[in-house]
């Protein structure tokens, strides 16, 4: 097993590619502190995971409020006595507002879920695993839309693009404590994403899906998993600071 005994938190773990994530961890021996605002997608699959050889436990956060986050990685480091992996994965969409349509509210709303989140989570798990000397862990699931300017709406790019700095920034930073922090860009992926909104805007919609037809395809929450699987294990021990773009060659051409 890849990640056995390994002490994980993944953030949004209630549906798509945090579900999946969560799922695959235990499968490879984690404990998992799984955190959402939604327990029934937690409930589900832990009642899925019966005999599983790792483990997956329900904590709330609204990962936008600090306190939820400081608190779900203390509940993982009061459970299991530590923290090897943080996974912050929770974000949504904007429904394609481009600046012109932004409201201050969905600017907020989408920066405190998809960035300050990070920031938080990145920030407490940090001070514990050095304070430890934990050889510590950090997958933040950015986008394509933290590469490339029209993937998304603005707001949505703004927030995945700062997730690539972020990430690259604490790569450097903690490299030599041993913290190694990484980030997903996943393509198009079948989860329950959407667009965010019940109304997109229909002049960001036309310009962000320009490029649409250019994806040979959508992929899979689990195949996202599967690189989450890789990065955390001792098996990337040297990947730190960088970005693993997932999107089966979308942003190739
Ligand atoms: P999803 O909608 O299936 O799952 C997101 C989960 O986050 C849900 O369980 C939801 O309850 C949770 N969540 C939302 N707001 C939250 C909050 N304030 N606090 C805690 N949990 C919250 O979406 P998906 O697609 O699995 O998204 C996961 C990540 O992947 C997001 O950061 C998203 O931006 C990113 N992503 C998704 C892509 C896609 O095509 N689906 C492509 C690239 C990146």
């Amino acid at each position: 097993m890849k990640l056995e005994n390994k002490v994980a938190v993944i953030t949004g773990a209630a549906s798509g590619m945090g579900r999946a994530m969560a799922k695959l961890f235990a499968l490879e021996g984690a404990k998992v502190i799984a955190s959402d605002i939604n327990s029934e997608g937690v409930e589900s699959l832990i009642a899925e995971l019966k005999g599983a050889p790792g483990e997956v436990t329900y904590c709330h956060a609204d990962v936008s409020k600090k306190e939820d986050c400081d608190n779900m990685i203390d509940t993982a480091v009061k459970k299991y006595g530590t923290l090897d992996i943080l996974v912050n994965n929770a974000g949504i969409m904007d429904g394609m507002m481009p600046v012109s349509e932004l409201t201050d509210d969905l600017w907020d709303r989408v920066m405190g879920i998809n960035l300050n989140s990070v920031m938080y989570s990145c920030r407490h798990a940090i001070n514990i695993m050095t304070q430890r000397g934990t050889k510590g862990c950090i997958i933040n699931i950015a986008s394509v839309g933290g590469l490339q300017g029209c993937r998304a709406g603005a707001a949505y790019t703004a927030s995945k693009f700062a997730v690539v700095g972020l990430t690259r920034n604490i790569g450097y930073m903690y490299a030599t404590k041993g913290i190694r922090c990484n980030a997903i860009c996943p393509g198009g992926i079948e989860t329950n994403i959407g667009m965010g909104l019940r109304a997109p805007s229909q002049f960001g919609m036309e310009k962000a899906s320009l490029g649409v037809i250019l994806s040979p395809r959508f992929g899979k929450a689990e195949e996202v998993a599967e690189v989450a699987v890789f990065l955390a294990s001792d098996a990337a021990s040297f990947v730190n600071g960088t970005t693993v773009t997932v999107d089966g060659g979308w942003t190739a051409f």
